[in-house]
């Protein structure tokens, strides 16, 4: 048994997810921490909400609201859509948390003390009507390059020139709208990279043979271009109010406290039982852990980079990455999800439309792993309709129907196997072998891809098998093919439990079995599994697992959520 920490990036607390949030790292993250636990490792999976910044002032600005009641409602909203997609977090916290701000202090005292910090005085816009300095998104004007009137004080969006604010033509407040703006000068705290740079490139190096080669490129990327200081406080007012005399008045940048935030966390989950729980076991001088991060791609430099040489600068020995897998997107009908603009799924109304079970498989037979990829309400019908309700759904519903009305309610009795049964374990057990090693690698797409292999090999068995001609003439036989199928929905069930664990649940209840008779399945042997069900077993036949998505209701969503750019 080994000790597994799993995270997954921590959502901006402002944004609500979307399908493509879901995908990107909380979806795969969950599936990994599941399959983990059937391989009988303990496992900590941990996430939370990413709460300070900008975004978060200027949002709860937005609506009228306390920036803390605002960042309290936004949390119950993520925590509530997360436990409807059914994502099985040990804990789920804030980077708010006075946990977090207790392991953010004494990082950033034990990067001082070692000479990591140094003191910069920096220019930056400071909004007189708002009375703030304003990051360089938040600043609004003329791109001097195409004449876009909106473009961003980092960034065209027209012409994607990189900007500095005061490249703005007409630059005014996003915030409100003010052109009352000066340049002044700030004194800001920066993290010393440069400084860290050998013992981090040293570091990465001996990551090369397990990371995956985009994580490892991106980092030897940023690497060979060198490292530059980094500034970790900003003039806010909502953040973790800077540790040091003289930045009292100054709180520390989003993307310093949002990463300590997977200790921070972790210790939130330890204090809730602390005679039984120790968040150091997880992160400090923990050497029989293996780290597992989960985000989208534009996040690795922060995980592979800053962040690692973070903990590297206290001289500390805290846990650091072992594996980071990182996403590609998700496009919605071949464009950007919006809440803006009302295109979009967003994962609050997912669930409201289908049962979880149905994104997770959909999300994850198409995940974004080697490039991007496009959701549409054309593909998760054919999606659901094929693979969930022709072959999944269909197989359950009718195995469990027939043996009821031809035998009764019971895993049939005698009857022998024959060369039928003898290639269907063969067969399956290669696909289960294929679909534990791409697990094991976080392919999720070419997991999800054998999952459904191995219910076709049930479905192509029972067509070759024929149990509705045989019974006619030979009723043993036709027991023995039934009860090969019924052990088979057992193992279906026991395999897809990662990715549908309420499909799973439903299965096994027909069964008379629960999640916890699911047995370890570090040494699955299909040939004892497919007899592990023996005769006189009872169970019943139940509802359809899935339902068929018509037409109509195809049409009716795309009016809903938007169908084209
Ligand atoms: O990109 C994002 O959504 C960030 N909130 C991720 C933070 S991950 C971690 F560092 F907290
Ligand atoms: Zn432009």
């Amino acid at each position: 048994m080994s000790k597994i920490l799993i995270t997954s990036a921590l959502p901006y607390i402002n944004g609500l997810p979307h399908l493509g949030h879901m995908v990107g790292c909380l979806l795969p993250s969950d599936i990994y921490a599941r399959y983990m636990r059937m391989l009988g490792n303990e496992v900590l999976y941990v996430a939370g909400t990413d709460e300070h910044g900008t975004t978060s002032e200027v949002g709860a600005l937005k609506e009228g609201m306390d920036v803390q009641a605002y960042c309290d409602m936004y949390h119950a909203r993520h925590a509530r859509t997360y436990r409807d997609f059914n994502l099985s977090f040990d804990y789920f916290g804030r980077t708010s948390s006075p946990q977090n701000k207790e392991i953010t202090y004494h990082i950033f005292e034990q990067l001082d003390k070692n000479g990591f910090i140094e003191e910069r005085t920096v220019k930056q816009v400071y909004s007189v009507d708002d009375g703030m300095f304003l990051a360089d998104r938040y600043i609004t004007g003329t791109c001097p390059y195409c004449g876009y009137e909106k473009a961003r004080g980092d960034q065209c969006e027209n012409c994607t020139k990189v900007l500095e604010p005061t490249d703005l033509i007409s630059p005014r407040s996003s915030v409100s709208g003010s052109s009352n703006l000066e340049v002044r000068e700030t004194k800001h705290l920066f993290l010393n990279l440069p400084k860290l740079e050998k013992r981090l490139g040293e570091w990465i190096k001996t990551k090369e043979p397990f990371w995956p080669d985009v994580a490892y490129t991106i980092a030897q990327k940023w690497l060979k271009e060198g490292l530059q200081p980094r500034c970790i406080t900003r003039d806010l007012k909502w953040g973790f109010p800077v540790n040091k005399p003289g930045y009292e008045d100054k709180v520390f940048y989003v993307w310093f406290d949002a990463p300590i935030g997977y200790i921070g966390i972790t210790k939130q989950w330890a204090d809730e039982k602390p005679e039984e729980r120790s968040w150091k076991d997880w992160w400090l001088s923990a050497g029989d852990v293996r780290h597992v991060e989960f985000m989208g791609k534009d996040n690795v430099p922060y995980h592979s980079i800053t962040f690692p040489a973070t903990l590297l600068g206290t001289g500390e020995n805290w846990t650091q990455v072992d594996y980071l897998k990182g996403m590609s997107y998700l496009t919605y009908e071949g464009g950007k999800f919006s809440k803006s603009e009302k295109r979009g799924v967003f994962a609050e109304d997912a669930v409201k439309e289908f049962p979880a079970d149905y994104w997770r498989y959909w999300l994850m037979s198409n995940a974004p792993e080697s490039s991007d990829a496009s959701f549409s309400f054309d593909l998760f019908a054919a999606v659901v309709n094929k693979d969930l309700n022709g072959v999944l759904g269909n197989f359950v519903s009718r195995v469990l129907k027939m043996t009821a009305s031809k035998l009764g309610e019971k895993v049939p009795a005698g009857g022998m196997d024959g060369d039928l049964e003898k290639s269907l374990a063969e067969n399956l057990q290669t696909r289960v072998n294929d679909y534990f090693k791409y697990m094991n690698e976080m392919e999720f797409r070419k997991a999800m891809n054998e999952l459904r292999g191995i219910w076709v090999e049930g479905n192509n068995y029972i067509t070759l098998a024929e149990p509705w001609s045989v019974i006619k003439t030979d009723e043993a036989r036709a027991a023995a093919i039934l009860r090969t199928c019924i052990n088979l929905i057992r193992i279906f069930a026991i395999l897809s439990a990662p990715v549908m664990p309420q499909t799973s649940e439903s299965m096994l209840s027909r069964l008379g079995l629960t999640m916890a008779d699911i047995p370890n399945i570090k040494n699955f042997n299909i040939s004892q599994e497919l007899s592990a069900l023996e005769a006189g077993h009872p169970f019943t036949v139940g509802e359809a697992l899935f339902e068929r998505i018509t037409p109509e209701k195809v049409e009716e969503l795309k009016q809903k959520y938007g169908s084209s750019k």
